[in-house]
């Protein structure tokens, strides 16, 4: 996972393509290019590529391949449910740490006269459901919320949301980009009613994701692009070699052991926090100990703003939060979403791995950051 020098230690923001991903796609952009609408021979192969990768995205979150709309990642899935779902005078309820594709829309859906309820969440990024079961009523159209936080690596328990709505007829959509590959995901099984995904933080191609929408509810659903009518809910030409790659990185994460790479993942991020104790780094844990996924390390280091390190750092690659965030300079949402100072907020940084990465790699990378840290701490007592 690196190049000659650089150790990427931000795959919370995206992945690499792997090899087979690539070996996949190829063929699809030139010998087998047929639009897979397209009744003659180019286009029935193209389609049939295309039903190859749904089977294998399907079997992965356990859905029939009829309820997956192929969208151009995370979130289009997001707005496609947020914009699409709840009519002027109903309500919904989002949570305050969402990614800024569920707060933007849901925003937009506010100027259109819908009510967006905020629940509460806790110091580690939990749901308060106690709240959340306050919050429902009769009008309530949507419950969306990130399964496992991009920023902090915390996740959510979905049984539990789901049984703080009781009766309540509200849709629910679960913003789960970040979990596959993490966390176990059946959709079926968790009960829900949207589910959305995105190829490139599985190691498939960025520009194309999918929205899971339940068989059922499928038809609670407006479109939000119009056209062709290519899918149920979604205008516009299939893109093959993307979808091909999407259906290949599925394939692959459906191979991996979960346990073994969580276990992996656990005793980097130990190693990481070892690494920052010897050297008398101080530091503040954003991610919380528990309901958490060990590949997501959100750390703040007083008095040392993200950016600030961020541009000492030659050969490693680690973040300030959500790759959205990067352009704009405005502390974590999230970060001051679980109660925190915009302080704190400010000197959050992500360390995001696969789990596969090099041990040596990684401690390489880690020595870099601490020895930055040290200097720039001892600036600051200068
Ligand atoms: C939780 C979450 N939702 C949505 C997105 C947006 O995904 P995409 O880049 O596929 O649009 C991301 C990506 O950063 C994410 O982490």
């Amino acid at each position: 996972m690196s190049d000659k020098h650089v150790v990427y230690l931000d795959a919370a923001a995206t992945t690499p393509c792997s090899s087979d991903v690539m070996i996949a796609m190829k063929p699809y952009y030139s010998e087998h290019f047929g639009n897979p609408s397209s009744a003659h021979v180019f286009g029935r192969r193209a389609k049939i590529a295309i039903q190859d990768a749904t089977r294998h995205i399907a079997k992965l979150i356990n859905c029939s391949e009829s309820e997956l709309i192929y969208t151009a990642g995370a979130t289009e899935s997001n707005n496609l449910v947020v914009l699409g779902s709840v009519q002027p005078g109903g309500n919904m309820i989002i949570s305050p740490i969402d990614h800024k594709s569920v707060l933007a829309s849901a925003e937009e859906m506010r100027s259109r006269g819908v009510e967006v309820r905020r629940m509460r969440v806790d110091s580690r990024g939990r749901i308060d459901v106690n709240h959340l079961r306050q919050l429902v009523d009769s009008s309530t159209g949507l419950v969306s919320f990130c399964y496992v936080n991009s920023e902090i690596g915390t996740y959510q328990s979905i049984t539990s949301v789901r049984q703080a709505l009781g009766n309540s007829d509200a849709l629910i959509h679960v913003d789960a980009s970040q979990a596959l590959g993490k966390l176990p995901i059946d959709v079926r099984r968790h009960g829900i009613d949207f589910a959305s995904f995105s190829a490139h933080k599985i190691g498939g191609p960025k520009g194309v994701g999918v929205l899971y929408a339940r068989a059922q509810s499928m038809n609670k659903l407006r479109p939000i692009t119009f056209g062709g009518g290519q899918s149920a809910l979604r205008s516009g030409t299939l893109p093959t070699p993307l979808i091909v790659g999407f259906g290949a990185a599925a394939k692959l994460i459906s191979e991996q052991d979960l346990r073994s790479s969580w276990k992996s993942a656990a005793k980097k991020r130990s190693m990481i926090l070892e690494m920052f104790s010897k050297q008398g780094i101080p530091y503040q844990i954003n991610s919380p100990s528990n309901y958490c996924v060990p590949h997501i390390l959100n750390l703040s280091i007083p008095g040392v703003r993200s950016e600030t390190l961020m541009s000492c750092l030659s050969n490693v690659c680690v973040s300030s939060g959500s790759a959205c965030n990067a352009q704009d300079l405005a502390p974590s949402h999230v970060i001051t979403g679980l109660g925190y100072s915009k302080n704190r907020a400010e000197c959050a940084i992500r360390i995001s791995f696969p789990y596969d990465i090099d041990n040596i790699e990684l401690h390489a990378a880690v020595e870099e950051i601490v020895n930055a840290l040290s200097s720039l701490i001892a600036l600051t007592q200068e």
